[in-house]
């Protein structure tokens, strides 16, 4: 296993989620011309999945998602006037092709942030988890910048805001760079896209999905390090296959309707039917990749050895674990708290060797994203 804890500097201690809101609140001294924001925010996990947009950066269909525990990323962003150079982007202490994205990411901002055009900007951004690990490394990153942009925002604009709406208008802001950063901005659970069955829900931004049932709250991920190697295909790339895809229309009603039923078993549970939506998720992705034009098989022998290994081990122990999976081979092995240490055994001794370097990570449910300047 490798241990995330020691995988950089140690994470800085957490502030609970109040305290996080109240900081924000009461910090509003700066000097405009030097001002210095810095976030920690995490990556998170969808269990429905977001695949396939509309427009800017709007999803095609609902999606549900926790906040990871030890994946994050943190960024400080320090603006000065104008200079030639709009951007200066670092990542982990060097120069990186990241940055342009990052530029492109500005310029949708400055559509609707008019004052970005008057500042240059200095990122500098490092994660708490290795590189290409299935760990959703965009939806962290931009989920950090976002809470820069909306802090930052606020500041020259002056414009008041509660912690909900705060968090709300970062959300917004992360999306615009990557769609499922906008649900990294909570602790816990966060649901995305407009739905009759969820209350003041929208595409625009995700919003944090509040008392579910104790149990969930210490749900575990242990992520199963297949491949490290680079993405075959850019999630862009692969939500552009929906445009067209046949099952699209289809496709929309059971992530709906998968939502709807998660949301629901969050707070009533039955573990059965939770695992059972999970994986038909996870699955369903895979199948609309192979089934798409041009199609991508992203899963490797090891991820399906691995899948059919889960489903046993709950068979014949009655254990509640189950898997879901992004657009990779790695695969995410969810499971309940109370059974750690017999889930650690099961990889240990059943999954280690299909394993790339036998490599996996321990991470859980976490308490969302934390100021840290
Ligand atoms: C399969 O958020 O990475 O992980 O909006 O183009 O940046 P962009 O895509 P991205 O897509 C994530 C897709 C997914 C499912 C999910 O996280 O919901």
């Amino acid at each position: 296993m490798i241990n995330i804890d020691n995988y950089k500097t140690k994470l800085t201690s957490l502030l609970s989620f109040r305290m996080l809101f109240e900081k924000n609140r009461s910090s509003v001294s700066m000097n405009i011309d030097n001002l210095k924001v810095s976030w920690e925010c995490p990556s998170n996990i969808a269990l429905v999945k977001y695949w396939g947009k509309k427009e800017e950066q709007l999803p095609l269909n609902p999606s549900l998602s926790f906040s990871l525990k030890k994946a994050h990323t943190r960024t400080t962003v320090t603006i000065k006037p104008r200079e030639m150079k709009r951007l200066n982007f670092r990542f982990e202490g060097e120069e990186s092709s990241f940055a342009h994205r990052v530029d492109q990411y500005l310029d949708k901002l400055s559509i609707d942030l008019s004052w970005i055009n008057d500042y240059s900007f200095y990122f500098e951004s490092e994660n708490t988890f290795p590189h290409s690990a299935g760990i959703a490394s965009s939806a962290s990153a931009f989920g950090s910048f976002g809470l820069c942009m909306a802090d930052i925002n606020h500041k020259i604009t002056g414009k008041k805001a509660d912690n909900e709406q705060f968090l709300h208008e970062a959300s917004r802001l992360a999306r615009l760079g990557s769609g499922s950063a906008c649900r990294s901005v909570y602790p816990g659970f966060a649901w995305w896209g407009k739905s009759s069955a969820y209350k003041g829900s929208t595409d625009c931004f995700a919003l944090h999905v509040n008392k579910i049932h104790d149990i969930y709250s210490d749900m575990c991920d242990a992520v199963l390090i297949i491949s490290s190697d680079r993405k075959k295909i850019s999630s862009s790339a692969g939500h552009a296959l929906m445009n067209d895809h046949l099952y699209r229309e289809i496709r929309i009603r059971q992530a709906n309707s998968n939502a709807i039923e998660l949301y629901q078993l969050l707070k009533a549970p039955d573990h059965q039917r939770f695992f059972e939506i999970i994986e038909n998720e996870a699955l369903t992705l895979h199948a609309l990749m192979m089934s798409s034009m041009p199609s991508f098989i992203l899963l490797k022998e090891e991820s399906l050895k691995i899948m059919d290994k889960i489903r046993m081990y709950r068979e014949d122990t009655g254990i509640q674990i189950g898997f879901t999976m992004d657009a990779g081979p790695n695969i995410h092995l969810l499971y309940f708290r109370e059974d750690q240490r017999k889930v650690h055994q099961f990889i240990e001794s059943e999954l280690k060797d299909l394993l790339e370097e036998g490599k996996w990570l321990d991470d859980r449910i976490g308490e969302g994203p934390v100021r840290l300047i």
